[in-house]
């Protein structure tokens, strides 16, 4: 199997003119503070703005260059946790709740793009969700019925060109796709200046439990009445991080040399206790491609793949003609043990808004985030906010929440009975490995060229050890999600602080 792959990013192009936003300097004072700026951030700060709210944005790359950007771009009614299950855990209305709140969000898009003229590719598609095994039949049935309940127009007929074989269906038509991230750093550039300012490569590093809060970057600090924590998690500690699962799921783009299948959103359940298959065509600048997201392993648990996202590559090319995997990349998701995200102000601070647990599913949910949390903000009424506010878990939802607990602990036993008391020299190069010297864990990198850069394995959240993340060359955190560079700084959130440093870039056998 050819397994040779152009880039390890995500195949969507910047804008081609993106706007350029500033670092934070000095002190500012605004009606609301943003962390982050993504599709959340981003649509929270142009709501704001709307209303004559004063805010401020604060990206730690680049807008766009998170979760969103790394997305499929896919938008529909459904969620990837199936309305089933939604259904089964909560109930029928909870379920049409959930439909209709993110059909409003899908609504909200689709306005934004049409009012900015935004050149993002949006289209309306249809959503296909199907089985090319008859085992599964049962549960797409199931499905469409709850399609049906939750007021969606579902259809059922196969056509008859269908680029799968399968003789069961759920279709939904007016679901839609667009590239996420020209969307987002659109949508950032139509922000009226003179409401909100948004500043990129702008790291935040504290943030204050007073109110007003005031929240702090190395070269300038915010402060406002509220803060909206849109960081994917909410950068911090909070009670819910504890309640979520996370996975890294990993997408690749393939050029194929057959005829593209015509453009829809392909859910193949495949196989009804294990993640989906989900296809769709998609384009840049170098051409046209077939997008397929499937593989996942919890975070922190990288260490056990091989190199490569083998069951998605076996799936295409059982299907498709593929002429090269061009692309692979991967995203974080966050999974509630209820099925809902967690949209609203922190039980503990009000005027602190979180948004998280959005699943596979963020590009609505952080849309529909960003029109709950402002909506809170100004006051205004939202049909949807008690159903996606803060809350701990249900009692029928207890025993996986401790069971995930467990399993932390779990990982951090195994952590101190198995770390080798290793040399940093066997080592594979190009790869890590926690290592335990006079006590401590050190997370430990050793690079092609016999570099050592070793970090404090301990996770600064809350305190467990890291794995390494063989494919992605990176410190994964198993118990809430924190991911570091072999330098120890962070990627990605809950973790606010560096893996603490220790040798950075020292060569093997010349160490001081
Ligand atoms: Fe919470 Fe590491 S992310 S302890």
């Amino acid at each position: 199997m050819d397994t040779q792959y152009k880039h390890f990013r995500s195949l969507w192009d910047q804008d081609p003119n993106k706007k350029q936003f500033p670092q934070l300097t000095g002190r500012h004072q605004v009606d609301v503070v943003i962390v982050g700026g993504g599709i959340t951030g981003i649509s929270a700060a142009m709501l704001l703005a709307k209303a004559g709210k004063k805010s401020i944005v604060l990206e730690q790359y680049e807008v766009g260059s998170g979760t969103t950007g790394h997305s499929t771009g896919n938008l529909y009614a459904p969620t990837g946790q199936h309305l089933t299950e939604i259904s089964a855990k909560h109930n029928k209305s909870v379920m049409k709740q959930v439909a209709q709140s993110r059909l409003s969000a899908m609504d909200q898009i689709k306005r934004w793009v049409g009012e900015f003229a935004l050149s993002c590719s949006y289209k309306e598609v249809p959503w296909h969700l199907f089985s090319t095994r008859e085992t599964d039949s049962a549960t797409i049935k199931d499905e469409f019925d709850a399609a049906e309940q939750a007021g969606l127009p579902a259809e059922n007929s196969v056509p008859l060109t269908f680029p799968f074989p399968t003789d069961v269906m759920l279709t939904l038509r007016n679901q839609a796709q667009m590239n996420p991230l020209q969307y987002v750093q659109q949508l950032a550039a139509s922000i009226d200046p003179s409401f909100c300012n948004i500043y990129e490569n702008s790291k935040v590093l504290e943030i204050g439990s007073g109110s007003p809060v005031e929240v702090k970057t190395a070269m300038g600090s915010v402060t406002a009445d509220h803060v909206i924590l849109a960081t994917h998690s909410p950068i911090g500690l909070f009670a819910v991080q504890s309640a979520m699962e996370v996975k890294r799921e990993y997408a690749m783009a393939v050029k194929v040399k057959n005829e593209l299948p015509p453009p829809a959103i392909y859910w193949d359940l495949h196989r009804a206790d294990q993640a989906m298959f989900s296809v769709r065509v998609c384009e840049n600048s170098s051409g046209k491609y077939l997008l397929v997201l499937h593989e996942q392993h919890k975070t922190g648990h990288g260490n056990q793949k091989t190199n490569f996202p083998i069951e998605t590559e076996k799936y295409i090319r059982s299907h498709f003609d593929v002429e090269q995997i061009s692309y692979i990349w991967s995203a974080q998701k966050y999974s509630s043990v209820d099925k809902l995200p967690y949209i609203g102000s922190s039980p503990i601070q009000k005027n602190c808004h979180i948004a998280t647990g959005f699943a596979a599913d963020g590009l609505v949910y952080g849309t529909l985030a960003a029109m709950i949390i402002s909506d809170q903000i100004l006051d205004n009424p939202n049909d949807f906010q008690h159903l996606y506010k803060i809350r701990v878990p249900a009692m029928g939802s207890l025993p996986k929440f401790v069971q995930h607990n467990l399993h932390i602990l779990g990982d951090l036993v195994a952590d101190l009975l198995t770390s080798p008391e290793s040399e940093f020299s066997k080592i594979t190069p190009g790869e890590g490995e926690v290592i335990k010297v006079e006590g401590k864990h050190l997370a430990v990198f050793r690079s092609d060229e016999d570099h050592v850069y070793a970090v404090s394995a301990i996770c600064p959240h809350m305190g467990c050890t890291v794995h390494w993340n063989k494919f992605e060359k990176s410190w994964d955190c198993p118990c809430h999600g924190s991911r570091f560079d072999i330098l120890g700084e962070v990627l990605e959130g809950p973790a606010i602080k560096a893996l603490e440093t220790v040798a950075v870039n020292q060569k093997l056998g010349n160490r001081d």
